[in-house]
């Protein structure tokens, strides 16, 4: 299937290597905290640290890594890391991070996920860590169940914190005062939201060129379905009123220099999940 949205993957990555330097070094290292990270602040959420539990001495392979931040933030916490990401421009940054960091348990590569298991030699890691705003660049989740079935060991585990699907349906009505938030993007459909825009989520108003990009709306059933049927056991699944991002800025407030929430006076909606499953093997 992915061969059919090449195109829509292709302009994907010409927007993230577009905006890669600027979250790494420009104006949307204050999102990232950047400064804070380098100076030994974790990027993680708590609750992903009790729930994967120690990470010291395993393997850890962190599909869509992006600019390696939480990569190396699981690579302080004891683990030998992998970060792996289409964009060479995020790969770049991250292998800066490393360097600066002085941290040898990391080593980050260029690969698309359909590619993963070909980049990685077919390597088979302890962990596999994805998320928070991954999925949704992803067309085929029956491949990518697959993808992170054959990077696994026995035993091994796959976690991620993603953007809530029903977070992900909503849009604040234009001019709504208080605001208002309706459902915007369809929810049973295989294609994806298209828009052309220049800066991103750390700094919209960043002067980046602009770019296309192409999002695909997933379901719990979508997530969840393909990877029982590789044969994963779904050990936790959460969900959470913090969010890792501010998509309504008029709703929410923060409630820690990485986390969001709708404030008192609306009624929320879950911002977050979070999922564990184990791989006992084929
Ligand atoms: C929002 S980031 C998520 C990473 C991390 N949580 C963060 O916020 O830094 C999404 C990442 O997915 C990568 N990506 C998107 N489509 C991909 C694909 N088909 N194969 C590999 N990486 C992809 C992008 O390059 C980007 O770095």
């Amino acid at each position: 299937m992915t061969q059919k949205w090449q195109q829509q993957i292709d302009e994907n990555l010409g927007a993230w290597d577009a905006i890669a330097a600027m979250h790494a070094r420009g104006s949307g290292a204050q999102f990232y905290r950047i400064q804070q990270f380098l100076d030994g602040e974790c990027r993680l959420s708590p609750w992903e640290i009790e729930e994967l539990g120690d990470v010291s001495g395993k393997s850890l392979l962190h599909l869509q890594c992006h600019i390696g931040v939480d990569t190396l933030c699981w690579a302080r916490r004891g683990a030998t890391v992998t970060g792996l990401d289409f964009s060479s421009a995020a790969i770049a940054e991250a292998e800066l991070f490393a360097q600066q960091l002085n941290i040898q348990d990391a080593s980050f590569v260029v690969s698309t996920i359909a590619n993963a298991c070909q980049t990685l030699s077919d390597s088979k890691y302890d962990i596999i860590y994805t998320g928070r705003g991954a999925l949704c660049w992803l067309p085929d989740l029956d491949a990518w169940a697959g993808t992170c079935a054959s990077l696994l060991k026995p035993g091994g585990t796959l976690y991620l914190e993603e953007v809530h699907p029903m977070l992900s349906l909503m849009e604040v009505v234009p001019d709504s005062d208080p605001p208002v938030l309706q459902p915007t993007y369809q929810p049973f459909s295989d294609q994806p939201t298209s828009d052309e825009t220049s800066g991103s989520y750390a700094d919209p108003d960043a002067d980046t060129g602009l770019h296309a990009y192409h999002m695909w709306e997933h379901s719990f059933a979508d997530i969840i379905t393909p990877l029982i049927a590789q044969g994963f056991q779904i050990e936790l699944l959460q969900e959470r009123a913090e969010g890792f991002f501010n998509p309504f800025a008029d709703m929410m407030e923060a409630v820690s220099p990485h986390h969001w929430k709708f404030k008192e006076s609306f009624i929320p909606i879950p911002m977050s999940f979070t999922l564990k499953a184990r791989y006992d093997g084929a």
